[in-house]
């Protein structure tokens, strides 16, 4: 008898896994391992309270509106304060920018070396509908010194310049996925032991693919190029796949190849998605998987933030179906202008105890 055959082996877990990556960098202190440890931690929680969201009152709106004017949804408040708690508690980031917040968030841990930016409830228009939502994060290296709080030069540094992103997926199973600028793995929550688990290693997206994701809705409003390019994706008879919720649709894409375009349209004259919590993260992690992510015209990793929640066009997905999008719209100017939003009235910070 085969023992092996009767008692598999579970596999690789993501703190094990966290541990090993850190031994591949000699003067590695442990800190941003902590940090990605910190951020599966609250994942976790965050679960949890999706998967009852239905029997307890924490699904539905909050009642109130996040700075850009969206509606906030509880869980939108609460995964936003789980995710706050976890990293204020690990000690290693100093400053946290969320989309569920007008300002900067300092954690007091003045000695952290890391800053993140944070989506913490992607979807939530999804939220009581039982349909995929998610969590994006990005962590950079402070500019600062240490010893004081960080700074909004520590907060608004390009894309280029993250050291380590990554999303959560609470969907048909949770995963999550991230990068440290070394490729891109996956790992599935395993519920009865509390657990991620590596099950996606080493993630390559196809080079092209037959899937294009975009809200037809606005179609209206399309550019040129941008209408030009859905048109092709049509004659080349691709499958349209659009959740709407980003993280849902990018990792489909991710795994099957195709491209995910939020354009800029007459509602969103700057594109929907916002570059510190959304687009750079997820472009940090397709690149890592070899594909490719724009604004039309520009690599989305190097464009220079203006603002905290400033919004950009959008196109993400296999390289091939990105540079077509960017060949159709190249002299479209109006799909590419990049203009940060102008900056919101700032009001006050979530304060989580
Ligand atoms: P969020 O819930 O974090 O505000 O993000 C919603 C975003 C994104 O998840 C999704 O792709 C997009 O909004 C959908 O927008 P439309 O409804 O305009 O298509
Ligand atoms: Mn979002
Ligand atoms: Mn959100």
């Amino acid at each position: 008898m085969d023992h092996n055959k009767l008692a598999l082996p579970v596999g690789t877990t993501l703190d094990r896994f966290i541990m090993r990556k850190q031994e591949d960098f000699p003067y590695a202190t442990g800190e941003l391992s902590q940090l990605l440890r910190d951020i599966a931690l609250a994942a976790k929680i965050v679960n949890r309270e999706i998967n009852r969201s239905g029997l307890i009152d924490i699904a539905g709106a909050y009642g109130s509106q996040n700075v850009q004017g969206e509606d906030q949804q509880k869980l939108d408040v609460i995964a936003n304060i789980r995710f706050i708690r976890a990293l204020r508690n690990g000690g290693e980031v100093c400053t946290i920018i969320s989309e569920e917040d007008d300002e900067m968030i300092q954690t007091g841990n003045n000695q952290g070396k890391y800053v993140v930016a944070i989506d913490p409830l992607d979807g939530s228009s999804n939220i009581d509908v039982n349909v995929s939502i998610g969590t994006i994060f990005s962590i950079y290296r402070r500019v600062s010194p240490t010893g004081r709080e960080g700074t909004a030069a520590d907060c608004l540094q390009p894309g280029t310049h993250q050291v380590a992103a990554g999303y959560v997926i609470y969907g048909s199973s949770t995963m999550m996925v991230y990068t440290t600028g070394n490729g891109v793995n996956g790992f599935t929550y395993e519920h009865s032991l509390g657990e991620f688990f590596l099950s996606h290693p080493d993630i390559i997206t196809p080079q092209t693919g037959a899937i294009y994701s975009i809200n037809e809705g606005s179609s209206d409003s399309f550019s040129p190029g941008v209408a030009a390019f859905v048109q092709y994706c049509k004659d080349q008879q691709f499958s349209a796949r659009y959740i709407g919720s980003l993280v849902a649709d990018f990792h489909r894409n991710l795994l099957k190849g195709g491209i995910y375009v939020y354009p800029a349209t007459a509602k969103n004259k700057s594109g929907k998605l916002r570059l510190m919590y959304e687009c750079n993260p997820l472009a940090f992690i397709v690149e890592q998987a070899g594909g490719k992510s724009s604004n039309g015209t520009r690599r989305t990793m190097e464009i220079e933030p203006q603002i905290p929640h400033e919004r950009c066009p959008f196109f993400i997905g296999s390289k091939e179906l990105v540079e077509k999008a960017e060949s159709f719209i190249a002299n479209d100017k109006e799909a590419c202008d990049h203009k940060p939003a102008p900056e919101p009235t700032p009001k006050k910070a979530t304060t989580v105890k």
